[in-house]
This record gives C-alpha cells, structure tokens and sequence, in this order.
C-alpha cells in the first residue's frame, strides 16, 4: 500500500482491537494494588513501539514508569514530541458500570471503558497515524518523539522529575509538544485548546479528642471536628463562588474584551450542557459567563469529606477526626507556591485552637496559555483538521489540567498544541467513561494529515 489513508481505511478494526487491547490493562495509578498493571501496561507501549521500528524504552521514577520512543534524528529538522498518558483514574463506583470498566464494550458506535478517551484511546490516534505513515511511506523528514507517562492522574511528579534533568531535557528536547488529552467543542467540531488551568491539590486532616465521645457525656462541652472543617471549609468560599483566602486573586490576569467576545461567539448550548448532566442552572462568579467561569476563573472545590459515622442508622458520637481533599483550579500566572503559601496561612488563621491539624499538599501545576499568533504549528493543524471534518477549528480554553504542559513549555521552550478527540459526554473520571469511534478514527486521519502537512 502506498497511500497513508488507504492504510487508516483498510485498518480501522486492526486498530479498534489494538485500543482494546490497551483499555484491558487496569493502569490506575493512584491504586497502589495496580502496580503490576501500571508496569504491564508501560510494557506494552514499549513493545507497540519496538513493533513499529521506534527505539524505545522503559525509564523507571519514583512511582510509575515513563515510555519513551523516537524514530531517527533528522539535524536541521524540526522535532514533533507527541505526549500522552496511558494511567486511568479508579472506576469506582462499579456498580454504576452498565459493562465492566476494563471490559472494553461497543455501544452506539462507542468503546465504553475506563481509559477509552482520557487517555489510551486519545493518544493511540497518534501512534497509529506515525504507524500508516511509516508503513507506507517509509518514513518521515523529520523526528518524531513520544513521552507517554503514567502519573498523569496523580500530578505528573515523575515526569517532572524527568524533564528537569540532564537527560530528560536532551531527550525531550523538541519544537512542538502535540497533546490529545482534552476535547472537541461540540461533536464534529474540531478544536485546538490554546489554555489549559493549573491546580493546586490538598488533604486537610482535624484531630480533636483522642478518641470518639459520647456526644450526649461531651457534646456542648467540646469542639466537634467535623464542625470545625465544615466550618472552615465554607469560609474559604462565599455564596457566589469567589474564594475568601487573602492574596488569591493577586496574580490572576483580567479576562481582555477580546477574549470574551471570541468566547461569547462560539456556537454553545448552554441548556444542553447543563440538561445533560440534570441540572437547570449553573453557578459561579457573578459579572463571568459559563465558559469563562470553567476556563479563565480560578476555583474552589471540595472532592471528598470523611468523618464520623457513615453506617446504617445513628451513632451518637463526637468523632475525634475530620478530613477532606480539595483542590483549587489556578488559571496562568498564578503561582501554585504563592497559592500552597497563602491557604497555609488561611487554615492556620481559621482553626480553633482546641483542633490539631495537618495539611499535607498533594500535587499542584501552573496552567498554561499558548500564544496563538505566534505558533508555526496552528496553521498546519488548522488544515488537517478542516479537511478531516469539514470544518474550521475553533479556538478555546479549557478547565482540566494536564501538569507538566506549562513546564514542557518553560523547559523545552516548545509550544504545546492541545488538539482533542473527546466530547462533553465521554464521562471522563465518572462511570461508563466512553469514546467516539468515529471521533477516533477521525484522530488517527487528522493527526497522519498534520504530520504529513509537517513534511511541507
Ligand atoms: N484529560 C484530563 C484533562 C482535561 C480534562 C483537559 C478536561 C481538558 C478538559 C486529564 O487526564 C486530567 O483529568 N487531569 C487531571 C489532573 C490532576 C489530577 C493533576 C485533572 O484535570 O483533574
Ligand atoms: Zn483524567
């Protein structure tokens, strides 16, 4: 075969059984009982890799191991660093799975299966585009390199690690970092994602008595811990969404009338959105429309809270412990150290002085911002995309984070392009997690067009 689309047209179920493959390997990374299948399914990129002719390798961290692969230098050439993630996040709860997590599923034209969008599915596209390129044609003009890591989920330390050292910047050394890890505006539409937000991650731990009272011999006489977190945790955030710890908004950039204009004329169906997850309205920062509050605001949420007694029935009891994990959204140039600083200084300022407590700093990311006029790679991966869908790009921002794109942008000073495949309801990080097939194999064709349109 000769022609590259041929090929992604002749392979479609060759690749769809690959995916599969992939999406069986239950890589949940913040599972420590899962480490096994974080190392089998590392290997099987690594092998994915060899298969195609790339040299490859498995390089270990701390935690999860990192997969690389490069195919031949070309001096003088740009160099394409593709990223990927191939950890899931945990499926629970199962039993809201209409089929297993990592039984991948076809329904509707769909895979169901934890991984199958966030991310094995969305990064394969790139992988099986060099893969009908290299097959057909031989080769390509120019370096391509992949990093595919398995922490993604739980803040990327590995990587970072990585990237910051002498070989990690040498092998990752590269002009563009290509990213399908993020989603579609609406179904058909393709689009390039120019911000991303950062985030900055945190366990709050209360111990009050030393151990759980009798809430009739104690109560009133001494303070509840897990009234002292409710307590604390509300006043981090008043009744409009705008967050209450001093000096938090101090580095975040206003939103320019430009920005809102280009956002307030992309095509959203705002009742759709919320109808789909069964809500009638939003909430937020008043003065902010709906996208702005999910992609240029900062935010508070709280991600679970654990306490007292969860059984059937009563118990009547002062736990002596309270905790919760929470997390901020930061947007670029907010500084997560700044932000970890100034919520120290919050809880410590807030929490009575009955209640011991701990916070401990789970993972924390800058966001990201790339400078659209200013990137060579747009233009190309404007006309892939228009040709594989028909349609011009829109340009948007995004509120998910991936960590280590606003330091691969600092430290390989290298442009990172967000091109993703995924929908509004692909249901990442919730039960029944799916992925368009079309939209897959409409990846695989636009990713091969942008490499080709490269060699111009
Ligand atoms: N694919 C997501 C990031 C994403 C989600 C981008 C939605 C754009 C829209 C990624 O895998 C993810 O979930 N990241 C985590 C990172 C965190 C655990 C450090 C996130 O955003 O919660
Ligand atoms: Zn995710």
């Amino acid at each position: 075969m000769s022609n590259f689309e041929d090929y992604i047209n002749v392979n479609k179920n060759v690749f769809e059984m690959r995916l599969f493959e992939a999406l069986r390997i239950p890589s949940i990374s913040a599972d420590e009982s899962h480490l096994s299948d974080m190392s089998l399914c590392a290997s099987w990129f690594v092998d994915g890799f060899n298969r195609l002719g790339l040299k490859s390798e498995l390089i270990e961290t701390r935690r999860h191991p990192l997969v690389y692969a490069e195919t031949a230098a070309v001096p003088g050439k740009p160099v394409i660093l593709i990223y990927g993630h191939y950890d899931v996040q945990p499926p629970d709860p199962l039993e809201l799975w209409i089929s297993p997590p990592f039984e991948p599923t076809i329904r509707n034209g769909n895979v169901y299966a934890r991984g199958a969008t966030d991310d094995k599915g969305q990064f394969l596209t790139h992988f099986f585009a060099l893969e009908s390129i290299l097959n057909t044609a031989g080769s390509l003009p120019y370096q391509v390199k992949f990093i595919v890591e398995g922490e993604e989920e739980v803040g990327s330390e590995g990587l970072d690690e990585f990237l910051h050292s002498e070989s990690g910047k040498q092998k990752l050394a590269c002009d563009c970092i290509l990213v399908s890890d993020t989603g579609m505006f609406a179904a058909g539409q393709p689009t390039i994602t120019y911000g991303l937000r950062g985030i900055a991650a945190f366990e709050l731990l209360l111990t009050g008595p030393n151990r759980d009272l009798h809430s009739g011999t104690f109560g009133g006489s001494v303070f509840n811990p897990a009234i002292a977190l409710t307590k604390i945790l509300a006043s981090i955030i008043d009744q409009n969404g705008r967050i209450q710890i001093p000096h938090f908004y101090d580095d975040v950039l206003p939103l320019t009338d430009n920005e809102r204009d280009q956002f307030a004329s992309l095509p959203f169906d705002e009742a759709g959105f919320f109808d789909a997850i069964g809500l009638r309205n939003g909430f937020g920062e008043i003065d902010f429309s709906t996208n702005e509050r999910r992609w240029v605001r900062p935010t508070f949420d709280i991600n679970g809270i654990t306490t007292g007694y969860q059984g059937d029935g009563s118990k009547t009891i002062i736990p002596s412990k309270a905790s919760a994990k929470f997390t901020f959204r930061l947007v670029p140039n907010q500084k997560p150290e700044s932000i970890v600083d100034n919520v120290r200084k919050f809880i410590a300022a807030v929490t009575p002085d009955e209640i011991k407590w701990e916070l401990e700093v789970q993972h924390s990311a800058a966001g990201m911002r790339l400078d659209l006029e200013k990137s060579r790679f747009v233009k190309p991966m404007s006309i892939a995309l228009e040709k594989t869908f028909n349609k011009k790009p829109v340009f948007i921002r995004e509120g998910g984070s991936i960590p280590i794109v606003a330091n691969f942008n600092a430290v390989l000073n290298a442009d990172v392009l967000l091109v993703g495949w995924g929908q509004d309801d692909d249901a990442l990080h919730s039960p029944n997690e799916k992925f368009s097939l079309a939209n897959f194999h409409a990846g695989i064709l636009a990713s091969a067009r942008f490499l080709k349109e490269l060699e111009k």
